[in-house]
């Protein structure tokens, strides 16, 4: 009885959960395109459709970033290990937006063979991922020990903080980083900055300033995946709040700055037209564009200059072997 009271309740805070998203959702697009210039969260793109688009921008050849912090945690995990002080203390390794943690399981497995006292918490807004990760732990590296965390990265965070006092070590990989733009990734770090304790490390990918050409075609293939992605925003828009876009009269365009860094998404309004979403007009003019995602590009000074402002010292740096991406090791100050 109990347990299945417990059950109802869980079931019902969860649907109270997925409508508080969507009205999230529904309120973050409607703000968004009635802004001028408009624009939509990239942390919209990934929905099961947008998540398997992902998947499939990270094996094409022209997408290095995977393939480069792949080459670090395959090849460089003693460092890794070594600069996250594996053999000092005991420790929690959070991966924040762990996925199938397809690159942290080189490490994991790593710290494992080298018997260190760690407990493995990936934290993800997907549940469904973190069962998928869950099962595949359990069976490759059954020793392990893992708690999981469904939702946001701040919330799931504290609740980690409060779990246990040993030292924390956060990894957020990927790049992710590059998707905030320079005010939201310094109010980012200050905020895990604020929330860990002296001693603590932070293990953050970023992707470097490099070739221009190089990173103008990794988001902008030829065989039209990114532009996919980028449109599937639009179709979960229809699909999720109703909405009546015509994604063939919208065109992908990106742009590369080399100086600032910044990588940017848009889609262009191909024609005068009127979209309604949740029985709201907005009106297109023809070439009207729709800001979608920054994709920021450091240099390792502005990867320093972002570490100091929110209260870090780097403490290590591994970068892959061609230099394009690394994986930098943060220390609370
Ligand atoms: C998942 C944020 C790292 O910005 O490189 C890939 C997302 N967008 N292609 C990135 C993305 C278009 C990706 N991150």
């Amino acid at each position: 009885m109990t347990i299945y009271m417990n059950l109802q309740l869980t079931k019902e805070s969860k649907k109270k959960s997925e409508k508080n998203n969507s009205d999230h959702f529904l309120n973050d697009v409607l703000t968004g395109l009635q802004s001028n210039p408009k624009h939509l969260s990239s942390k919209y793109f990934y929905d099961k459709t947008g998540d398997e688009l992902f998947q499939k921008i990270m094996a094409m050849p022209e997408y290095y970033l995977t393939r480069c912090e792949l080459d670090i945690f395959k090849n460089k995990t003693a460092d890794i290990a070594k600069e996250i002080r594996a053999d000092q203390q005991p420790f929690d390794l959070i991966e924040l937006g762990a996925g199938d943690a397809m690159k942290s399981t080189y490490l994991l497995k790593h710290l494992n063979e080298k018997g260190t006292d760690f407990t493995y918490m990936p934290i993800d807004i997907s549940g469904n991922i973190l069962s998928v990760l869950e099962n595949n732990l359990k069976k490759q590296l059954p020793e392990i020990n893992i708690t999981t965390l469904e939702g946001e990265y701040f919330q799931m965070l504290k609740k980690a903080m409060k779990m246990s006092s040993r030292r924390k070590v956060i990894l957020f990989l990927g790049g992710n980083i590059g998707n905030m733009t320079g005010k939201d990734a310094e109010k980012f770090c200050a905020g895990l900055h604020q929330l860990l304790n002296k001693e603590d490390i932070v293990l953050i990918g970023f992707d470097l300033k490099k070739n221009p050409f190089t990173v103008l075609n990794a988001y902008s293939d030829k065989s039209g995946i990114t532009e996919a992605f980028n449109l599937n925003l639009l179709s979960r828009i229809n699909r999720e709040l109703g909405g009546d876009f015509n994604v063939e009269q919208f065109e992908h365009y990106e742009s590369y700055d080399p100086i600032t860094g910044a990588c940017r998404s848009f889609l262009v309004s191909l024609t005068d037209q009127k979209v309604k979403i949740a029985g709201e007009t907005i009106t297109f003019t023809e070439n009207e564009v729709i800001d979608m995602e920054v994709s920021q590009k450091f240099s390792k000074f502005d990867i320093k200059h972002l570490a100091e402002k929110s209260g870090f010292s780097i403490a290590g740096e591994i970068s892959d072997s061609k230099d394009w991406f690394v994986d930098s090791i943060w220390m609370v100050k």
